[in-house]
């Protein structure tokens, strides 16, 4: 059994589905098994942040993406947390992740616009979210992409195909159903838990079917 990534890097972009986001951040947040996360936002996420989850501006996003549900920790944790996802530029194209001599374990774009996923498909580098995305599938680091788009278009086929045969994993933010979620939160927490439990993060609390 591989180690669990320690290293994360997570993007996001203009897609919908913001609170996907907040769930995935608020989990890896809690896990002591990963020490480290390079967070991205374009800046089309930003305009999507804005009008599902309120967020105004980027002073102090990671705090505004975590939200009421991690505003109750205090001290050391609160500290932990803050220290643990660090901002990075989208435009910064000199940033840590930039590189393949950078040990990030794993990506995660999530959400992933039709936009994003196109250049990450056709090796469109001039960002550091598609660099960086690159930089995994080049270095065969774990690339997981949650587009999210419907209708699909032949060309978002056509570049979800390349995406996969490069070797990334298409993990379209499609939550599932069957296990009753109560909430649009319940919903999202569930989803973030299967992307990671995919990187070999498995959640505590985490759905399981019993069959
Ligand atoms: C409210 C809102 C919702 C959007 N939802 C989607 C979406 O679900 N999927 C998508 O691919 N683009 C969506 N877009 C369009 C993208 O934000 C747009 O194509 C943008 O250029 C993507 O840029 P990025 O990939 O650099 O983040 C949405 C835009 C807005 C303002």
């Amino acid at each position: 059994m591989p180690k669990p990534p320690q290293n994360l890097t997570i993007a996001t972009t203009g897609a919908s589905g913001a609170i996907f986001l907040r769930h995935l951040l608020l989990a890896v947040n809690a896990d002591d098994r990963v020490e480290a996360v390079n967070f991205i936002a374009s800046d089309s996420a930003l305009r999507v942040m804005a009008e599902e989850l309120d967020i105004k501006g980027r002073s102090n996003l990671i705090s505004q993406i975590l939200g009421p549900l991690d505003s109750a920790k205090k001290g050391s944790a609160a500290k932990r947390s803050a220290a643990k996802i660090q901002l990075q530029s989208n435009d910064d194209i000199g940033a840590n992740v930039a590189s393949g001599s950078y040990p990030a374990d794993a990506m995660i774009v999530i959400p992933c616009s039709v936009g994003s996923l196109a250049r990450i498909a056709n090796g469109v580098a001039s960002h550091l979210i598609e660099r960086a995305a690159d930089v995994a599938l080049k270095e065969k680091r774990p690339l997981v992409l949650c587009v999210r788009e419907t209708p699909l278009n032949k060309i978002h086929i056509r570049n979800l195909y390349r995406a996969a045969d490069a070797g990334a994993t298409i993990f379209p933010l499609i939550p599932a159903f069957y296990y009753r979620p109560a909430s649009l939160d319940e919903m999202a927490r569930e989803f973030a838990c299967r992307v990671l439990g995919h990187l070999g993060l498995p959640q505590p609390g985490s759905f399981r079917w019993k069959g």
